[in-house]
């Protein structure tokens, strides 16, 4: 008699090993004891398919040789792993449903190193507007959610207090044991902390640029959400068998000054999609013209958001045929432009002229280069801090140029970045 392994079980098990819908309900049915050819019959699919598709199944879970003995090994796996693993307990809160997702297999293997192997802490997600951090944390806490006795999703857009989120966290991650009373935030961050030591709970801070300042270095807090600063700190640096997961457009200063591959605190900035994954969402949108994708994808980086938006525009003006597009040698930003209004406005006076700067240097400029370049004197020290922050707010790149005998560093930026400070900021 075999054993009812739970739908649920099932479902979560098959999530974390990248398991399809498709795939999924044909082992389902195959652990219910019913042979290939009934399956067939039921999803009105050949047997063959079915064959292919389990065969999928058994590699995900790294299941090899051959007959029957696969799916009773698949059987044990289900059982004996998932027996001992309680329900964790989860609010997803505004965490989006990750329907589509192509790429970044070593983004998912790095961070489930860090998180498991490495046990880190504080881990911070990184990148420009739409660049797909919201989704890779998504997607990843999906992967890894039944290694959690607890998971708290929660976005910082609206800019909450620290108190407010504090009096959220706590009373779900003590189990309604304990209530964030205090005045004092950093007896509340002590109260939190004390919840992450007695049980493995994931927690995600998305939308983490919310609650930093305008007009500044990056990194900084607006005024009165210092103590998000002390949280951080604390978090990465309190003994206790928890992570904090965090999203943001701009790195957060205490990450800079802490992560280290020693130190459980890592920062992982993620650049576009790689071609073959950037391709599948233009596959997606039925765009046509293959030979001419290339420019979509120089132009956008890889940047998921402004490839699904341009490609939508093509399809509603070309019928999806980039290469019509591409004859007019321009880019649509659509609602994109908005989207990097915000974090444009962030920046200080000096990194925004730096910015217009750079737009016409079509190779990058050094240092002294930009010194001359810019229309109002800067001391050096001022610009060599701007080009940090612009470095850490993802706008801007450093590269080494080398010469005969010696090196230069210059300052880039790409190629989406560039036309939208042309088009909009010049
Ligand atoms: N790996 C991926 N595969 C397919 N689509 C993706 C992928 N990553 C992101 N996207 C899509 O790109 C868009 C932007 O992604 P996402 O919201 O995760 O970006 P973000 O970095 O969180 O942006 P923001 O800084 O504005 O919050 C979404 O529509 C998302 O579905
Ligand atoms: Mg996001």
């Amino acid at each position: 008699m075999n054993p009812q392994i739970p739908q649920a079980n099932l479902e979560a098990l098959a999530t974390e090993r990248g398991v399809s819908k498709a795939e999924l309900e044909a082992v389902s049915l195959a652990l219910d004891g019913l042979s290939s050819q009934v399956i067939a019959q039921k999803l009105g699919i050949s047997a063959i398919a079915v064959r292919k598709r389990l065969g999928e199944v058994y590699h995900k879970f790294e299941i090899s040789g051959n007959g029957p003995g696969k799916l009773a090994e698949l059987r044990r796996i289900l059982t004996s792993d998932y027996a001992t693993v309680a329900s964790p307990r989860q609010d997803w809160g505004e965490a989006p449903e990750v329907w589509v997702f192509y790429g970044r297999r070593e983004e998912l293997a790095t961070l489930k190193q860090w998180l498991g192997k490495d046990q880190c802490r504080l881990v911070a997600l990184l990148g420009m507007p739409g660049i797909g951090k919201t989704t890779l944390a998504a997607k990843f806490a999906k992967q890894i959610q039944s290694q959690f006795d607890y998971l708290i999703w929660r976005s910082l857009s609206s800019a909450p207090s620290l108190k407010d989120l504090l009096a959220e966290l706590i009373p779900f991650l003590s189990n309604q044991q304990a209530v964030a009373i205090s005045e004092d935030v950093n007896e509340g961050i002590s109260e939190l902390i004390n919840c992450l030591s007695q049980r493995r709970c994931l927690l995600i801070l998305d939308d983490v640029e919310a609650i930093l300042r305008s007009g500044d270095r990056f990194g900084r807090y607006q005024q009165g959400y210092e103590g998000y600063g002390t949280l951080l700190r604390r978090v990465g640096e309190a003994e206790h068998k928890s992570c904090l997961l965090l999203n943001s457009q701009e790195k957060l200063r205490e990450i800079t000054l802490l992560e280290s591959p020693k130190r459980p605190i890592r920062a992982l900035p993620l650049a576009g999609l790689k071609p073959e994954a950037a391709q599948c969402i233009l596959q997606e949108k039925g765009l046509t013209g293959e030979e001419q994708w290339q420019y979509l994808m120089n132009y956008s980086q890889g940047n998921p958001l402004a490839l699904k938006i341009v490609a939508a525009n093509i399809k509603d003006l070309f019928d999806g045929n980039v290469t019509e597009f591409v004859k007019h040698q321009t880019w649509i930003f659509g609602d994109f432009s908005e989207i990097l209004n915000q974090p444009f406005q962030r920046l200080s006076k000096l990194e925004q002229e730096i910015l217009r700067c750079l737009v016409t240097q079509a190779n990058g400029v050094s240092l002294p280069e930009l010194k001359q370049k810019l229309p109002q004197e800067s001391r050096t020290s001022d610009i060599m801090e701007a080009l940090a922050s612009l470095i850490h707010r993802y706008w801007i790149e450093s590269v080494s140029r080398k010469n005969q005998n010696s090196s230069e560093t210059l300052y880039t930026i790409e190629t989406l970045v560039k036309k939208y400070v042309e088009k909009y900021q010049l």
